[in-house]
C-alpha cells in the first residue's frame, strides 16, 4: 500500500488552514535546483498535507522563473501521491465569471522556455497526456466544493501561455474561438511534470477576470486579479480543508493512469 499525501501548490494565502496541526517547515534539496520555497508539512486528522508556494515568498518568481522540476521533485521527495494545483485564470465564456473555481481537465501548452522534461539524453521517454487530470482527484474536489458551497464548474480547457504580459487582444479572441475556457500562466509544465512524476495531478482555477476579449470588461490588470484573488483565498482554503477532512488513507488507483505512468513510457533499454 502506498500512503496518499496531498500536495497543495499555490499562494500562500492557503496556508492557514482551518483544522491543520502539526506544521512543520523543510527545505527540501533536489538535483534539478531550488524549489519555489520551503515545503511546510501539515495534517488534517489522518491526511497529511505539503504546501509549496509556486512564486515563493513574496510573490519573487515570474511564472517563467519557476523552477516546476525542482518544485515537482521536492514534493515528491516529501510522498507526495496527489497534487492540487491552485492558480488565478482569465476567461474566455461568459458564463464563466470572476469569483467561480473551474476544475480544469484539459491543458494547452503555449508556454515556450520552460525546462518541461525530468527526461531526456541518456533516457528518454514519452508519459501520456491524453488525460491530464485524475478524474477521481476531480470528483473529490468537486464534491468538497459542493459541501462548501464554493461555486465551481466542473471541465474545462485551460492554455497556459508564457506572459508575464496579458494577451493582446487578437490572441484572446482567436483563443475564445478555438473553445479554450480560460488562461493562466503557470499550469504547464507542472501538470507534464508532475504526471512523469507519477502524481496524480488536478488544477483549481480560479477565475479573476475576461482577459481582453469581452466588450463589457475592460482589459485584464493585476489590480483586478489581486482583488479577486483575495475574495478567493476564504473560499479555496474551505474547499481545501474540506478535501483533505475526506482523503483516504492509501493512494487510490488513478482511471488516467498517472500512479503507473511510467509502467510504458521509457524507450531507452536498461544498460547492461
Ligand atoms: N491569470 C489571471 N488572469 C489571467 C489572464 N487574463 N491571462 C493570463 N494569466 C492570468
Amino acid at each position: 500500500m502506498t500512503k496518499a499525501v496531498l500536495g497543495i501548490i499555490g499562494g500562500s494565502g492557503v496556508y492557514d488552514l482551518p483544522g491543520l496541526t502539526d506544521i512543520r517547515e523543510e527545505a527540501v534539496a533536489t538535483p534539478w535546483g531550488e524549489p519555489s520555497d520551503t515545503l511546510r508539512f501539515g495534517r488534517i486528522g489522518q491526511t497529511e498535507i505539503v504546501f509549496l508556494p509556486r512564486h515563493g515568498r513574496g510573490h519573487r518568481l515570474s511564472p517563467s522563473d519557476i523552477n516546476y522540476r525542482a518544485n515537482i521533485d521536492a514534493l515528491k521527495r516529501a510522498g507526495v501521491t496527489d497534487i492540487v494545483s491552485l492558480s488565478a485564470c482569465g476567461s474566455f465564456k461568459p458564463e464563466l465569471q470572476p469569483g467561480l473555481f473551474v476544475l480544469v481537465d484539459q491543458y494547452v501548452d503555449r508556454t515556450h522556455r520552460r525546462e518541461s522534461t525530468f527526461f531526456g539524453t541518456g533516457c528518454v521517454a514519452h508519459v501520456s497526456m491524453a488525460h491530464p487530470v485524475g478524474p477521481r482527484l476531480a470528483e473529490r474536489l468537486a464534491a468538497a466544493a459542493e459541501a462548501e458551497g464554493v461555486p465551481y464548474r466542473k471541465g474545462g480547457t485551460y492554455v497556459c501561455m508564457e506572459g508575464p504580459q496579458f494577451s493582446s487582444y487578437a490572441e484572446s479572441i482567436t483563443y475564445r474561438h478555438l473553445g479554450y475556457d480560460v488562461i493562466g500562466m503557470t499550469a504547464m509544465p507542472e501538470a507534464k511534470l508532475a504526471r512523469e512524476a507519477e502524481i496524480t495531478y488536478a488544477t483549481l482555477a480560479m477565475v479573476t477576470d475576461f482577459d481582453c476579449w469581452h466588450p463589457e470588461h475592460g482589459a485584464v490588470d493585476v489590480a483586478d486579479v489581486i482583488q479577486v484573488m483575495h475574495g478567493n483565498t476564504e473560499k479555496a482554503r474551505r474547499l481545501v480543508a474540506r478535501l483533505a477532512a475526506g482523503f483516504p488513507a492509501e493512494r487510490e488507483p488513478c482511471p488516467a493512469g498517472s500512479h503507473k505512468a511510467l509502467d510504458t513510457a521509457i524507450m531507452t533499454a536498461p544498460s547492461a
